[in-house]
């Protein structure tokens, strides 16, 4: 499949990362944070952990600090560079980083790790990809027991652009290069046999920041997303609309 866009846009977002020394992967800092946050409260210390598309590990030293052991994949060597060098200036060495393909690395290799971990990896795979990765990993030879996936998902996204238009706001647009999921996609992961045991939204917080977000707040300055992400932990209201368009499923095979 022809990946070149996205690994340009990947490449030159690496580079940029390399030289500002500032992570480049999200441009929103405190939703990586939400993310992480719940990512290792479902982390054990006994875990053995495939990361895929880790990227820098910018997100992933927790999770390394938490667990038994690491591997994290990804396609950049700059990334691969960059997290190789966190990991060594942390004196971690439970961990390594290799630089291929993900999907690639789950066709060729049997997965000796217990848990699987995406953060926005699977957005990057075209929508056939999406689907064969997880297939790959049903017909492997794996002692894979809990994947947690934290990823984009479009019928969060038009709900929460719905909410937006009533607001006056424009339409928040996936980047060109991503592949947000839908209830298609889980609908055929259910059908693989897998299982859905959690999910972690982070509706307070795209509520605040993406709709509670008038002019005199506007959510590039700096006032808006750390309050969210208080309010988000506190949990403090209930919101039923689902409009956290980044969430987190953990899954059983
Ligand atoms: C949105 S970034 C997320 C990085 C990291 N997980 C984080 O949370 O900061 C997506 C990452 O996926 C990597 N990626 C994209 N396509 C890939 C592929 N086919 N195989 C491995 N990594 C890939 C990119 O290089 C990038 O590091």
């Amino acid at each position: 499949m022809d990946y070149s866009k996205l690994k340009s846009h990947w490449e030159e977002t690496a580079k940029k990362q390399s030289e500002l020394k500032k992570s480049l992967t999200h441009s929103d800092q405190y939703l990586p944070f939400l993310e992480s946050e719940a990512i290792l409260s479902n982390l054990k210390e006994t875990d053995e952990i495939l990361e895929i598309g880790c990227g820098a590990c910018d997100n992933s030293l927790p999770y390394i600090k938490k667990c038994k052991s690491y591997i994290g994949v990804d396609v950049i060597d700059t990334f691969v560079d960059l997290a190789k060098k966190k990991i060594s200036d942390n004196k971690l060495n439970n961990a390594t980083v290799i630089n291929t393909d993900g999907l690639e690395y789950i066709q060729e290799n049997d997965i000796l790790q217990n848990v699987l971990i995406t953060q926005r990896f699977i957005i990057n795979l075209k929508k056939e990809a999406q689907l064969l990765f997880f297939k790959e990993l049903r017909k492997k030879k794996s002692k894979l027991t809990r994947i947690i996936i934290c990823e984009g998902f479009n019928e969060e996204l038009l709900e929460l652009n719905r909410l937006r238009k009533i607001a006056g706001l424009d339409e928040i647009k996936v980047a060109e290069y991503n592949n947000f999921l839908d209830k298609h996609f889980i609908d055929e992961l259910l059908k693989l046999g897998y299982k859905i045991v959690k999910e972690i939204n982070f509706n307070i917080y795209f509520f605040i920041t993406r709709i509670f977000n008038n002019k005199s707040f506007v959510f590039s300055t700096e006032d808006i997303p750390p309050v969210a992400y208080e309010f988000e932990k506190m949990k403090l209201f209930t919101f039923d609309n689902n409009i956290s368009y980044s969430k987190i499923l953990i899954l059983e095979l």
